[in-house]
């Protein structure tokens, strides 16, 4: 028998709870052992569930009991969760967790600390809900030189875009819907401004190039400032908007990592992912591109990831299951302004005309671009074959001329 502790209750614990009690005789003949819950730590009182009994509010109670060799930590939030990972490592407990906001800014350390003792800290739900994208990097992939990674690792602001270009809904109606199918953040700014996607290339980029990258290294940015007007842009430029997590290796061994919204064009396979589904490229140079498609949020999706490392965890109790990252290192992500872009910008003017003139002498190379539901004083144009610095500058240039930016949009290549 296999004693497990969930610390958390909500949308993902109660999953774990879920597929636990509900897939018990599949469960114990894939780990050989029969899973049994032991203690749920939890805050609120559940007293209508049938396994109320083993709610607590005393950590120490967990950290305690010898019996307890795996302790799932699907609380969210950096604190107290690192603190009680931490402790049941440091206490011989395996760990398996959910948090990419935990793995993300203490993955380096844990993993250390898990090695240390010989333990497990998998964390195969930290990215894209249901989608296997952990274990393959880390095994499947292992014989690859992976080069880049680039994908739609938010549910949330997936659906909300989704919703945008399809319904012509707005924003706050779309957030509300997600939030009520429980695929946002506790805060969902943390979905829209783009951290959450942020934590997940971190995590992915941390696993396939083997050094840790911490989320504040790297230019982010959310969907809040995307109108329907843009949407409309992006679908005569020939593609659509969606927010994008990448990593690329460069030649010289730094990273250029960044998490913003992104042109899409319609033939890429990243353009057809919808709705809360997440989509990952993986470019490794034996296997070219692999892409990874699913369900991205979501109490079942990833709850079901959870278990499966339970599962791995029982199977390697006297072995440990090898993750690993080393520390990060100075200077290992390159300078974003110094990257090459090409990009969509969105202005207003006087007029439409007047303002795409001006432009014209700042970005010689400026194509417009005419959408089908033109508004008054506003237009939109790419531009290509300039730093982001540069394009930062000229921007600023654009704006003291008296042509207002309204959104700056990046075109992917992928
Ligand atoms: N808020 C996250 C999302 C949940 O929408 O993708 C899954 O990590």
């Amino acid at each position: 028998m296999a004693y497990i502790a969930v610390l958390g209750h909500g949308v993902v614990g109660s999953g774990v709870l879920e597929v636990l009690t509900t897939h018990t005789e599949s469960l114990k003949k894939r780990a050989k052992e029969e899973l049994i819950v032991k203690h749920i730590l939890d805050l609120r009182d559940f007293p209508d569930l049938p396994y109320s009994d083993i709610f607590t509010k005393d950590f120490n109670k967990i950290l305690n009991d010898p019996e307890v060799q795996i302790v799932v930590e699907v609380m969210g939030g950096l604190h107290p969760a690192y603190d009680y990972v931490k402790a049941c490592l440091e206490n011989g407990k395996s760990v398996v967790t959910s948090n990419k906001e935990l793995v993300a800014s203490k993955g380096a350390e844990l993993l250390r600390i898990a090695q240390d003792n010989n333990l497990s800290f998998m964390f195969e739900a930290s990215v894209g809900g249901g989608i296997p994208i952990i274990r393959p990097i880390s095994q499947c992939l292992a014989a690859n030189e992976v080069s880049e990674i680039a994908g739609i690792l938010n549910g949330t602001t997936n659906f909300i875009l989704t919703k945008m270009i399809r319904e012509q809904m707005n924003f706050g109606d779309a957030l509300a819907l997600a939030q009520q199918l429980g695929y946002a953040e506790r805060d969902p700014s943390a979905d829209v401004e783009g951290h959450d996607a942020c934590r997940k290339i971190c995590i992915l980029a941390s696993l396939a190039f083997g050094t840790h990258i911490y989320p504040d290294s790297v230019h982010t940015e959310g969907i809040t400032k995307i109108s329907l007007e843009d949407v409309d842009y992006a679908d005569v430029w020939g593609g659509v908007i969606k927010l994008i997590g990448s990593v690329k290796m460069l030649e010289n061994g730094q990273v250029h990592i960044m998490v913003c919204p992104m042109l899409v064009h319609r033939g890429s396979q990243l353009a057809s992912v919808d709705d809360v589904f997440n989509g990952i490229m993986v470019r490794g140079d034996a296997t070219g591109d692999v892409v990874f498609y699913g369900k991205g949020a979501g109490k079942l999706p990833t709850a079901s990831a959870v278990v499966a490392d339970v599962i791995d965890c029982v199977k390697h109790f006297k072995t440990r299951k090898y993750l690993f990252w080393e520390d990060s290192k100075e200077n290992y992500v390159a300078d974003f302004g110094s990257m090459e872009t090409e990009a969509y910008v969105h202005v207003a003017g006087e007029t439409g005309d007047a303002a795409f003139t001006a432009a014209q002498a700042l970005f010689p190379n400026a194509k417009r671009l005419l959408p089908k539901q033109p508004v008054d004083g506003e237009a939109g144009f790419t531009v290509s074959g300039l730093t982001e610095a540069a394009l930062k500058e000229k921007l600023v240039a654009l704006d003291e001329r008296g042509v207002r930016v309204l959104n700056c949009i990046r075109i992917s290549d992928y």
